[in-house]
């Protein structure tokens, strides 16, 4: 058992219901599917993968756990390039130097040891997130952008929530943190990775769920233009458009409508405000075609 007493879970979630609960109590309305798998990750203490589109709240729901928990969020965001010394840790090699020329008179032994201590360590996100006793999120988000070794370096702290440094030793968490990796599924992640994670898949969500988020998003846009608003924008996703409207950019045009003062979502409202949820001029055009505006 750790301290939390929730054997090796996390322990932030106490039900699935307990779940939607506090998600929603802090702004992420989650569906019961995407709760249950958040709740087993908090209980089992397992890491959760989540892959889906860009802007359906992959990010925010590692936020929105750490907001729940109290925790401190440690986030590594990942690109093209990313090591292990941006990833995990890295020794001070500037202050290493300066310690052994303040200390050549001691000779090298002296100092090789003094030089690979704590006093000498940069510590990066991983290494961050399993030090310390607070409740603690670690978002590792955008993954497939990483090169695919930054995965091999993950896999000891994904299984065993422990990461070796060379030099002191295996460093072990003394308190779990919840782990959230999120992926767009550029590339595929390795067998090795997804078999330490719980998966969750998170699409767009299904009108009546995008329906409640835009009302708590922007709760003074009226009920029958949200509707509106949310019908046009699963339209929208219905056309082979290059890069269909995410929620993020649902929740963007709602605010819009709000501070144009439209309210009702005419032809003309429509066109003139595509461009806050198409980003490309070509699926601006095919859209306003299939939506016979003028
Ligand atoms: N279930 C939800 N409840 C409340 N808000 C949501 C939800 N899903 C998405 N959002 C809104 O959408 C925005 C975008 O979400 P987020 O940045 O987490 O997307 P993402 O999946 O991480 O996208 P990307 O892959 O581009 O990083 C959030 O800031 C939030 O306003
Ligand atoms: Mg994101």
């Amino acid at each position: 058992m750790t301290e939390n007493g929730n054997g090796d879970g996390t322990g932030f979630f106490t039900s699935v219901a307990d779940t939607v609960d506090r998600l929603a109590a802090v702004g992420y309305l989650a569906s019961t599917a995407v709760a249950t798998t958040v709740y087993l990750a908090d209980r089992l203490g397992k890491p959760l993968l989540v892959e889906g589109p860009a802007g359906v709240g992959k990010t925010e729901l590692a936020k929105a756990v750490a907001r729940i928990g109290a925790a401190r969020l440690v986030r590594l965001q990942c690109y093209e390039g990313i090591d292990e010394a941006r990833a995990l840790y890295e020794w001070n090699h500037a202050k290493q130097l300066l310690r052994i020329t303040a200390g050549r008179d001691e000779g090298w032994d002296a100092a090789r040891t003094d030089i690979f201590g704590e006093e000498f360590l940069l510590t990066r996100p991983l290494l961050t997130a399993i030090r310390g006793d607070e409740p603690t999120v670690l978002l590792i988000d955008e993954l497939d952008k990483a090169d695919v070794e930054v995965e091999a370096l993950l896999l000891e702290l994904l299984s065993d929530f422990q990461v070796t440094v060379p030099e002191l030793g295996t460093i072990t968490a003394s308190r779990r943190p919840f782990v959230l990796l999120t992926s767009n599924a550029t590339r595929e992640l390795s067998e090795a990775l997804r078999r330490r994670c719980l998966f969750l898949h998170l699409d767009y969500p299904d009108a009546e769920l995008e329906h409640r988020i835009v009302r708590l998003q922007v709760p003074g846009l009226d009920e029958t233009l949200a509707a509106s608003l949310v019908r046009v924008v699963g339209a929208l996703r219905a056309m082979e458009l290059r890069k269909a409207p995410s929620v993020a950019e649902t929740v963007d045009w709602a605010r819009t409508l709000l501070a144009l003062g439209a309210d009702t979502l005419d032809d003309a409202v429509v066109r003139d405000t595509l461009g806050v949820i198409l980003k490309h001029q070509d699926d601006v055009r095919k859209a306003a075609r299939k939506l016979t505006l003028a």
